[in-house]
């Protein structure tokens, strides 16, 4: 198999929220490469409905919202990285709107709304739940006219290059069947590359959210953090031969409540504040509720709204559920959680550095800790333009570096993708489905060493998978799920505590003592220990 060479200052993977500002920032000194697996603007960001929490509001502070992401994080938020959080994000949101992003208002000021643990009203949002998407949108407008930015959407990131310790660059897959093969040679390269919701087989994330970045950064020997953290949002649309679609958690900060099948409000009893409870305990109480009626029926109910609100303050929302057949405002919306946010990820500091030299990380891919155990919610997209514009700024320091991709390491690269592989597509969709369906089932909202074990069980008898050399994105999506699964795995099960989204039955409480802690996993210890 041939391939190209490209040499650029700086490569960054991905084009969500993170990748584009971080893009943003290299481009003022630097040649910038950014890739994207599909199209460019296709990633969580795009999807994102709620808004962004930001202390903007007049009855509002800096130090609330403070508190009350280190009170989501249950004690193991990165103090600092919360503080440049909170601190840092109005800044980034005045120039998102100086570049001429649209957030909604009422009476000539910021509409602010209100989600799970918030204190305040401080989410933002744009043409009702499309904020993600207008955020993408100016970022891309801003990025695309640069003349130091080239942009290569399908464009699928294999493995970084690291020649005597430093990143320097990545191994790419471009454009469609028949691939083409691409070295890219940088002094700095930042991994931007979302979430892993597709780990599981329930989530409310886009195709492309395969926890590439983590099994990448893992594979080149940086090190991982946190990843039994994973985040499960209670309300997911929930209806058979129907796409698993978000319903806002800004749909209950309005006002919607859930029931049962018996149509009783079950949060009253689980959490004092009911359904504006932290999204974990919401996500528990409905698992919970289903186990103790014996009825998988779980209702988000709009249907006191007044007439017209829903279709207008959620318009997009309003639209796909009436594409299934459902009136949002006149009809129980049926719901369950679904897998959605990765608090843990590629260990960074907070100018994004990961433990890697020359490999920088940020957004959902990277864990500042600045989630601690569990994610505010909204605090995301917030995260992805103040940790990307750092985690830009710093990177720029290499700007002067000098790398070498040695051509002895490009040819073993190749030589491994041409390797036979008698393994075909389908069987890999098969094992795919049942890597995801085994993580749901065993290492999702509620958590126990029996199932954790099991989990181990079927991830070894997939390892086959870590090897495998086809060079299609299909296969190595699979190969690199098979790694963030075990990686997940592998914290969860280290963990013998319940804290945040991390709950195990087997050990329902959380233990100050021992676990005030943050786990690293570093690829020296190797894929077999995860498995071990
Ligand atoms: P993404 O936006 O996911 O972008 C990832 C990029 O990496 C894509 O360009 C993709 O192509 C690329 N990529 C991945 N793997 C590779 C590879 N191997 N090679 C090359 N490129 C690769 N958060 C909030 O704060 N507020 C909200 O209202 C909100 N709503 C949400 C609603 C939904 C449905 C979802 C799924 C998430 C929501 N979140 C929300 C979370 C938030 O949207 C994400 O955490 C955030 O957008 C992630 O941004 P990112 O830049 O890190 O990654
Ligand atoms: C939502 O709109 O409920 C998602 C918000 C988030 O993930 O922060």
């Amino acid at each position: 198999m041939n391939y190209e060479f490209l040499k650029t200052d700086f490569l960054v993977i991905g084009s969500g929220v993170a990748g584009l500002r971080a893009a943003i920032a290299l481009a003022e000194v630097g040649d910038v490469v950014v890739l994207a697996k599909s199209a460019l603007s296709e990633g969580s960001t795009e999807y994102a409905q709620g808004g962004v929490a930001v202390a903007l509001s007049d009855d509002d502070e800096i130090v609330f919202h403070e508190q009350d992401t280190l009170r989501a994080g249950d004690k193991l938020c990165d103090r600092e990285a919360v503080r440049i959080l909170v601190t840092e994000g109005p800044e980034r949101i005045e120039e998102l709107i100086l570049w001429g992003a649209s957030f909604d208002t009422e009476n000539g000021k910021l509409w602010f709304s209100l989600e799970g643990a918030h204190s305040r009203r401080r989410v933002i949002h744009s043409h009702g739940d499309s904020t993600g998407a207008e955020i993408e949108r100016v970022l891309l407008a801003r990025a695309k006219p640069h003349e130091n930015i080239t942009f290569l959407d399908h464009a699928f990131t294999i493995d970084l290059l690291v020649h005597e310790g430093l990143c320097c660059g990545a191994f790419v897959l471009v454009g469609r069947r028949p691939f083409r093969l691409l070295c890219i040679e940088a002094k700095a390269t930042v991994l931007a590359t979302g979430g892993a919701g597709q780990v599981y087989s329930v989530t409310t994330n886009p195709e492309v959210a395969t926890g590439d970045g983590p099994a990448i950064a893992f594979r080149a020997g940086a090190e991982l953090v946190d990843m039994e953290f994973v985040q499960f949002h209670p309300t997911a649309l929930y209806k058979r031969g129907v796409p698993t679609f978000l319903l806002s958690e800004a749909m209950r900060g309005e006002g919607g409540v859930l029931r049962n099948a018996k149509g009783e409000r079950f949060m009253l009893k689980a959490h004092p504040q009911a359904e504006l409870a932290p999204r974990d305990i919401v996500s528990r109480a409905i698992i919970t509720e289903i186990h103790r009626s014996g009825s998988d029926e779980i209702y988000l109910d709009l249907r006191h709204f007044k007439p017209g609100f829903v279709q207008e303050r959620f318009p997009r929302i309003y639209e796909t559920c009436l594409k299934f057949g459902l009136r949002a405002d006149e009809d129980l919306l049926p719901v369950r959680p679904a897998a959605h946010y990765m608090m843990g990820g590629v260990r960074s500091d907070n100018n994004g550095s990961s433990s890697l030299p020359g490999l920088f990380a940020c957004g959902e891919v990277a864990c500042t800790g600045v989630h601690g155990a569990n994610r505010l919610a909204s605090n995301s997209l917030l995260e992805g333009i103040v940790f990307g514009k750092r985690a830009g700024d710093s990177a720029k320091g290499l700007l002067g570096h000098s790398v070498t991709v040695p051509k002895s390491l490009i040819r073993a690269l190749v030589h491994r993708l041409t390797m036979h592989s008698d393994i075909s597509l389908g069987e890999i969709a098969r094992a795919k489905r049942q890597m995801q369906e085994m993580m749901w089932e065993n290492v999702g909202i509620i958590r126990d060493l029996a199932g954790l074990e099991h989990a181990r069980a079927v991830l070894s008898e997939l390892a086959y998978l870590a090897e495998m050399t086809l060079p299609d994105p299909a296969a190595l999506e699979a190969r690199n799920i098979f790694y963030t699964a075990a990686a997940i795995r592998f914290a969860a099960a280290e963990r013998t505590e319940s804290r945040g989204a991390h709950f195990r039955s087997d050990f329902p409480s959380a233990d100050d003592q021992h676990w005030l802690i943050h786990r690293t996993i570093s690829a020296e210890r190797g894929l077999d220990s995860l498995l071990a």
